[in-house]
């Protein structure tokens, strides 16, 4: 199947591309490269030994989606392209509401001019806000408490319109919980722009010594060990449901929201203590106040995933620090990607 991924050269976007091009299918990557870089195109020939095909955009360039979207003749589009980070979306909302909802609106502009009917769309577990009971199931009422989770809801609530207006129309909302780990080459991985705001890359440049020690976001939270709970996901397990989603969609018309956890939950000492035994290098750390806005524990109830998707996350937190390393550590020889 001919596939366009926009955002297809970033973290999660290049994962899927491998999944998806070891799984046959052909896929264009659209990206404007504003949080990646060129050089994810070869590594992703080195991984698949299939040269990706690259265009240079941004989805707010409806027309030069629409030429895309016909000149390869896409069947189905999967919409990684956005901002992510929470604390900068308080900071430049405007900006967060262009690329991420003026961005899909355009997209999907184009996809209606072009005549490609199939999306998925990347959402996230921030709809939900402060959970209300666990595991989060796609019932879970949503609660956005900052600018990137309501662009987020914001889509996924124009996709459903959408869905309602015209049932050719076949659409999943992926929300993903707390993606983690590389791909097992070490050659591609997350590498974020500046000081991390997520815990797991954060551990990752203590760990080499690039920075000094991690800032615990409070030890007294009503969890087992009272630092905060979260749902990792390998990011590969992440990419092949998104294979999954795309089988799927071929066979269902109409819109479905998923979400892609592992139901289990780990604490932000367990992840420390996980990644020191992959490393083999020491995480020193101490006990700072909370972080306003964390809950104490988010995990999802992945059981929709595995009924429609028959999709299940297989790799373990082990998998997920050695991955990280893996990459983190081979950083010096090969560049960001
Ligand atoms: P990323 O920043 O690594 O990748 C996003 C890619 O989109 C980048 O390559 C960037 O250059 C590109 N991009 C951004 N704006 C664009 C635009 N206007 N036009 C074209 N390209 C553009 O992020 P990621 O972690 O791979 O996340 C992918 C998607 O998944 C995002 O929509 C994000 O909100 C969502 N998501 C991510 C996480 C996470 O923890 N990483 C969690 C939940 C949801
Ligand atoms: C954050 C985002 C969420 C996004 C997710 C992507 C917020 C409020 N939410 O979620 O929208 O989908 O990242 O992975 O930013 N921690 C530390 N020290 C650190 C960093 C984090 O103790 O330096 C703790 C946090 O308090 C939390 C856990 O580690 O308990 C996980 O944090 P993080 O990786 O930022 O993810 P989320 O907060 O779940």
């Amino acid at each position: 199947m001919n596939l366009l991924l926009t955002g297809g050269m970033g973290y999660i976007g290049s994962h899927t591309a491998v999944a998806l091009t070891l799984a046959g299918h052909r896929v264009v990557l659209y990206d404007n490269l504003s949080n990646s870089a060129q050089v994810m195109a070869e590594r992703l020939e080195r991984i698949t030994g299939v040269s990706p095909l690259f265009v240079s955009g941004d989805v707010r360039d409806t027309d030069r989606l629409c030429h895309t979207l016909r000149h390869h003749a896409i069947e189905t589009v999967i919409h990684f392209a956005g901002l992510k980070v929470v604390g900068e979306s308080l900071e430049i909302p405007l900006d967060y509401y262009a690329n991420n909802v003026q961005g899909s609106i355009s997209l999907l502009q184009a996809m209606h001019v072009a005549g490609t009917r199939a999306l998925v769309f990347s959402s996230s577990a921030n709809v939900y806000g402060e959970p209300r009971y666990l595991p989060v199931d796609e019932c879970h009422p949503t609660g956005v408490t900052n600018p990137y989770g309501r662009t987020k809801l914001h889509v996924e609530e124009i996709l459903h319109d959408l869905a309602r207006s015209d049932p050719a129309w076949r659409i999943v909302c992926l929300r993903y919980f707390n993606p983690v780990g590389a791909h097992e080459s070490g050659l591609i991985g997350e590498h974020p722009q500046g000081l991390p705001n997520n815990l797991m890359p954060y551990i990752a440049r203590v760990a080499t010594g690039e920075l000094a020690e991690l800032q615990v976001f409070g030890n007294d939270y009503p969890t087992p060990d009272g630092t905060g709970v979260r749902d990792f996901i390998h990011v590969m397990d992440l990419a092949e449901g998104h294979a999954c989603a795309v089988a799927y969609l071929n066979a269902h018309p109409g819109w479905q929201v998923i979400n892609l956890g592992t139901g289990q939950g780990y604490s932000v000492l367990e992840m420390i203590r996980a990644f020191e035994v992959a490393s083999g290098r020491p995480v020193p750390y101490r006990i700072a106040p909370r972080r306003p806005g964390d809950s104490a524990s988010c995990y999802a109830n992945p059981e929709k995933a595995h009924r429609l998707l028959n999709w299940t996350a297989r790799r373990t937190l082990a998998q997920m620090c050695a991955t990280t390393w893996a990459f983190q550590s081979g950083m010096g020889t090969e560049g960001p990607a």
